[in-house]
């Protein structure tokens, strides 16, 4: 039976054309290293059984970018004054070609970050994964949940509607409330005795201007710590359980025996039963 040829030469159509493509990349990668990076970033190894469960992170980086995304279209439009900030709204979701979209993707797409935010937390919290040594990673996870609460907290008044403002002095109040911090944090809140035009310009600012900053920030350093430690196996998987299934190898263990529920090594680096 005839075999077909199997082709063995790209085409000097196909070179020309992966040239033309690499071309910027390897000119960024020679001054740079970024692409290098970016490489390392998405084909690093992870544990074999990593499943749905660890998409949890990546699915609420996905939902802050799409409150960053909408939040910036809105702001071209939101005028942040006690006479206007009510209708801008409302021109927003009424006169906008799909304004009402952006700003039902931005209302409720809160919601969702919140949401996947607690379940990516509790995934962590179940796996075991705030343990050495990805303990500062619960603390920055820690930060980000803090700002994230407070990103949907300034970002309520914006409307500048009943509901938001009564929800906001609910909220300054309890805040009032906190030993010795309290009064000071509620003027500062405030930006003064009462609740007025300083406060939607102090919200205004803080919510799209410092706390997304910070959360850019600290989502940043949760990443590098993510790829520099690895990413836990599930509790139910041999490497979990202290990573010493029949005949592992030792010697990937650091050396003062705090062998827990993690490897401390990059996961690449811990070689199997068997492997060479
Ligand atoms: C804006 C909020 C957050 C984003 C975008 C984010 C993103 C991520 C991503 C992409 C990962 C790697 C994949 C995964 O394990 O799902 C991860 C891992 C991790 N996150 Fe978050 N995270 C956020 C908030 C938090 C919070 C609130 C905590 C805990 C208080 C936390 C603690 C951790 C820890 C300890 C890991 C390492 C898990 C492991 O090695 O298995 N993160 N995060």
């Amino acid at each position: 039976m005839a075999v077909a040829p199997t082709r063995t030469k790209k085409s000097a159509r196909r070179q020309k054309m992966e040239a033309a493509v690499n071309y910027p990349l390897d000119w960024l990668e020679e001054r740079s290293g970024l692409v290098g990076g970016l490489r390392y970033f998405l084909f690093r190894k992870v544990p074999g059984d990593t499943n749905w469960f660890h998409t949890l992170g990546s699915a609420t980086l996905t939902a802050f970018l799409v409150q960053a995304i909408t939040g910036v279209i809105l702001a071209m439009y939101y005028k942040p004054d006690p006479n206007s900030a009510y209708q801008s709204v409302n021109h927003i979701t009424n006169d906008l070609t799909l304004g009402w979209l952006v700003r039902g993707m931005h209302k409720w797409g809160a919601s969702v970050f919140i949401i996947l935010l607690f379940f990516h937390m509790a995934r962590v919290f179940l796996f075991g994964a705030y343990k050495y040594p990805r303990e500062l990673n619960w603390i920055v996870g820690v930060f980000l949940l803090v700002f994230g609460m407070l990103e949907g907290f300034t970002g309520y008044l914006l409307p500048w509607d009943q509901t938001a403002y009564w929800a906001t002095v609910v909220g300054i109040n309890l805040n009032g409330t906190a030993p010795i911090l309290g009064p000071f944090l509620a003027d500062f809140l405030r930006s003064g005795a009462e609740i007025g035009p300083d406060t939607l310009s102090r919200f205004y600012s803080l919510h799209m201007l410092l706390i997304p900053g910070a959360i850019f920030a600290l989502i940043g350093l949760h990443l590098y710590l993510v790829v520099r430690l690895g990413v836990t196996s599930p509790p139910w998987s041999r490497e979990a359980a202290g990573g010493l299934g029949a005949g592992a190898d030792y010697e990937a263990q650091d050396g003062d025996g705090r062998v827990g529920l993690t490897q401390p090594t990059a996961r690449s680096t811990f070689r199997r039963n068997g492997d060479e």
